[in-house]
């Protein structure tokens, strides 16, 4: 079967990802399932599966990133596109080029596939699938969607446990300026889990209970029985005023250390979707330690962007 076999385009109907609310749960567990595939391909010695041979991604970053960016290069190269990292500090943005004269100008170079992270919420990345021709993946938008993360998260947890439905996963930090958090309770609950948001009221949105999650102001209550423990960034860089007394407070009571780890279930697991604050929402010994997945993760995120930009290959027109 191609990459552009009209059955497989069936598969995931979608030109764009965008986000993952939208997305049915089959569609979820399609993409998780070819992931699956593409580990296996990353840890062999050839890695190489060309199924974008001939085309053109480039990744748009308008906000820093260490992960996202690289293993959406790595996954391209995997998959035989031809991947430019366009230099956003340097190029014409800084000259006041607007969002949508530079998605046209990238626009006329007839790229397959790009790759936006941007930090206007829930518009930017929209907006610009709307002013191009190839498809869009929203690799991070402000506080609104990380959709390639909520996936991998999802393919480790599944790696682990054999499932997702039933299982209780306890989202612990600064749920209020987290995308990580919004799509992955997007994404846990479309494939039945007990999701539990922990947090300082002060970190957490307004309507976030109408989200299908339970509330929890403190660690030990929603730690209690968890299977998933999964630790959020504090981020300083979109606070404006005093969310916290202090680091030192915040830690003493929603960092994670063995203590409070100790809450959850004994086969509990630790994921953070980096990159980490050691000594601010997690202990360093339980980061490393025995129970964590971190370094995990950064292997599914490869995996599950090979996966995505396959998927969304069965729907590049045959030049
Ligand atoms: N998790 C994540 O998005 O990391 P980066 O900001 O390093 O891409």
């Amino acid at each position: 079967m191609s990459a552009n076999d009209p059955h497989r385009a069936g598969l995931f109907p979608h030109r764009h990802l965008l986000g993952i609310e939208g997305l049915q749960p089959h569609e979820i567990l399609g993409l998780l399932d070819r992931a699956d595939q593409a580990v296996e391909v990353s840890r062999q010695v050839e890695k190489i599966r060309p199924v974008l041979r001939g085309r053109t991604q480039i990744n748009l970053f308008f906000e820093a990133s260490t992960r996202t960016q690289s293993s959406f290069e790595i996954a391209g190269k995997r998959l035989g596109a031809d991947v430019m990292n366009m230099q956003v500090a340097a190029s014409s943005v800084k000259k006041g080029e607007t969002l949508i004269d530079t998605a046209a100008t990238l626009n006329a170079m007839h790229p397959d596939i790009l790759v936006v992270r941007h930090h206007a919420a829930g518009c930017a990345v929209h907006l610009l699938a709307r002013k191009v021709d190839c498809s869009v993946i929203n690799a991070g938008d402000g506080q609104h969607e990380h959709p390639t993360q909520a996936l991998l998260d999802a393919l480790t947890i599944r790696r682990h446990k054999g499932k997702i439905a039933r299982l209780t996963i306890a989202i612990c930090g600064d749920i209020l300026h987290s995308r990580v958090a919004r799509s992955n309770i997007i994404l846990l609950n479309a494939l039945g889990a007990r999701v539990r948001v922990v947090a300082p009221s002060t970190l957490l949105p307004s309507g976030i209970d109408r989200m299908g999650v339970e509330v929890f102001r403190d660690m030990k209550e929603g730690l209690k029985g968890a299977d998933i423990v999964m630790m959020l960034r504090l981020q300083r860089e979109r606070m404006n005023g005093a969310f916290i007394p202090s680091v030192r407070e915040y830690y003493r009571f929603y960092g994670l250390d063995a203590e409070k780890l100790a809450y959850a279930k004994d086969d509990a697991l630790v994921m953070h979707p980096g990159p980490m604050n050691r000594g601010v929402e997690i202990d360093p010994a339980v980061a490393d330690g025995p129970q964590s997945l971190i370094r995990e993760q950064v292997e599914m995120g490869v995996a599950v962007r090979m996966a995505v930009l396959e998927a969304l290959a069965a729907h590049l027109p045959n030049h």
